[in-house]
């Protein structure tokens, strides 16, 4: 695991200037952003949000763009140069607060957080790279009870195939999200993009409050 952790960081450290600009292209920030205008994520100025498996801070911008404003959002991920380069985007964006958004590296499986932290955590693409299990667990060790977390996985689908292939994780088949969710979460929502927006392409949303 330790080894190939450290293939992603450099995979995702080489390949983040490049990642970003994709994404900034793909209007992931916008469906994001539409998403969470649609639902009730709970959040309060007093709130702490952790984007966990951040990367370069995009789906963190959609969160801001939909008009949320809580105390403190963590942006968390293996790659350095992500999270710096999500950094850099942040200040020069006008919806975004970069004061109130600290990033943290580290791995999803050993999240340096205490149990309970935080009242909302966004997660798209990463626990594609870790037992989905293990992934889940800590996930909901560091959410509160009745905190939200929005689970963004790839589903099947051509594109999803192809975005295995190029960015080197394996996709956990929908039965098992579901299964393993069940087992830390209650699954309150599930939401599929419209075919017109990319993210609809290879992504669903699971809405998840903590047992
Ligand atoms: C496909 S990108 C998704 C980034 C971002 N969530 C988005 O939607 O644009 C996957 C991210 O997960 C990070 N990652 C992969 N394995 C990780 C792990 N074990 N712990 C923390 N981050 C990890 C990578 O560094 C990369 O930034």
């Amino acid at each position: 695991m330790a080894e190939r952790g450290f293939k992603t960081q450099e995979f995702y450290d080489r390949i983040a200037d490049a990642h970003n600009v994709a994404l900034n292209l793909n209007g992931y920030r916008g469906s994001v952003a539409r998403y969470l205008k649609s639902i009730d994520p709970g959040i309060g100025p007093e709130s702490y949000v952790l984007d966990a498996g951040s990367g370069t801070g995009i789906v963190t911008m959609g969160f801001y763009s939909a008009g949320f404003s809580p105390k403190r959002t963590i942006t968390f991920d293996l790659s350095h140069n992500s999270l710096s380069l999500g950094r850099d985007q942040f200040r020069k964006d006008r919806n975004t607060p970069a004061t109130k958004i600290s990033p943290v590296q580290g791995n999803i499986l050993k999240l340096p957080f205490a149990e309970g932290t935080f009242d909302l955590i966004l997660s798209c693409g990463v626990l594609e790279y870790v037992p989905l299990d293990n992934g889940l667990s800590e996930l909901a060790r560091v959410l509160r009870p009745g905190g939200k977390l929005i689970f963004i996985p790839i589903k099947p689908s051509i594109v999803g195939a192809v975005l295995e292939f190029l960015y080197k994780f394996k996709k956990h088949p929908l039965p098992e999200v579901r299964r393993y969710a069940e087992t830390y979460f209650r699954i309150v929502g599930h939401h599929k993009f419209r075919i017109t927006e990319t993210m609809g392409w290879s992504k669903v949303v699971f809405l998840l409050e903590k047992k």
